[in-house]
C-alpha cells in the first residue's frame, strides 16, 4: 500500500529511532516500506545537507531555503515518488514541515511565504501523515546533552527550542497532523503509528 508519511519533531524527540522501529514492525507484517530522511535521501540531497549544517557554509536564509528546496524536488522526484509508484510506504525523517518550523518561523522568513514557494514549485507535494513528536523543553536539552555528533540546530539555546515548539504548534492544525507524546516507550509510540495508518 503507498503511504507517504513523516516524521517531525524539535532536536532530540527521538524520530530517527522510532523510524526504523516503525520500518521493521511494517516489514514484519509484509508492508514494503523504505525509510528516507530530509535534508538528504538522494546522492545530491546528501551533499546539500553537509553544506546546509555545517556550521561554516556562508549562507544568506533565504539561500538556506533555496538549498533546501532543491534538495527536496531531487528527493521527492528521484526516491519519493519512485517508491510510492511501486505501491511501498514512505517514511521521511523530516520534510517540508521542518522548513516552514525552521526557516519559516525560527529564522523568521514567514510560513506563508514558505508554503507558498513549497506549493508553487513542488506541486502542493504534501504527506498522507505527519507524525509529530513532542517532549518538553527540559526533556529536549537533557537528550540533547547527550548527543555525540552536533549539527548546528543542536548547539542553540533553550530560546531556540522553545520557538522551534511554537512554530510546530503554529503549523500542526490539519487533518494530516497525528500528536506523539516522544516520552512514551517506542513500543507505545509504535502501537499508536500503526493503529493510524490502519494496521
Ligand atoms: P535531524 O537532526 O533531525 O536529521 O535534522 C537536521 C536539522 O536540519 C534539524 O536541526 C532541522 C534542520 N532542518 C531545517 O532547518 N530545515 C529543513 O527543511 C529540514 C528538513 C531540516
Amino acid at each position: 500500500m503507498s503511504i507517504f508519511i513523516s516524521f517531525e519533531g524539535g532536536e532530540g524527540v527521538g524520530k530517527t529511532t522510532q523510524a526504523k522501529f516503525l520500518s521493521k514492525s511494517l516489514t514484519n507484517i509484509n508492508e514494503e516500506n523504505i525509510i528516507t530522511r530530509e535534508p538528504g535521501g538522494t546522492e545530491l540531497a546528501e551533499k546539500l545537507r553537509k553544506l546546509i549544517l555545517n556550521n561554516k557554509t556562508n549562507i544568506n536564509n533565504l539561500e538556506e531555503i533555496l538549498l533546501l528546496m532543491a534538495a527536496r524536488s531531487n528527493h521527492i522526484n528521484n526516491v519519493i515518488l519512485p517508491n510510492l509508484n511501486k505501491g511501498k510506504i514512505v517514511i521521511s525523517d523530516r520534510f517540508a514541515d521542518s522548513t516552514f518550523v525552521y526557516q519559516g518561523f525560527v529564522n523568521k522568513f514567514g510560513i506563508p511565504k514558505i508554503k507558498k514557494l513549497h506549493d508553487q514549485l513542488l506541486n502542493r507535494f504534501y504527506p498522507n501523515y505527519t507524525f509529530l513528536f513532542k517532549l518538553t523543553t527540559n526533556e529536549i536539552i537533557s537528550r540533547l546533552k547527550n548527543r555525540k555528533n552536533k549539527n548546528k540546530y543542536d548547539k542553540l539555546d533553550i530560546k531556540f527550542h522553545l520557538s522551534v515548539i511554537k512554530g510546530y504548534k503554529k503549523i500542526s492544525n490539519s487533518k494530516r497532523f497525528i500528536n506523539i507524546n516522544a516520552s512514551l516507550s517506542k513500543l507505545d509510540k509504535d502501537k499508536i503509528i500503526l493503529k493510524k495508518l490502519g494496521f
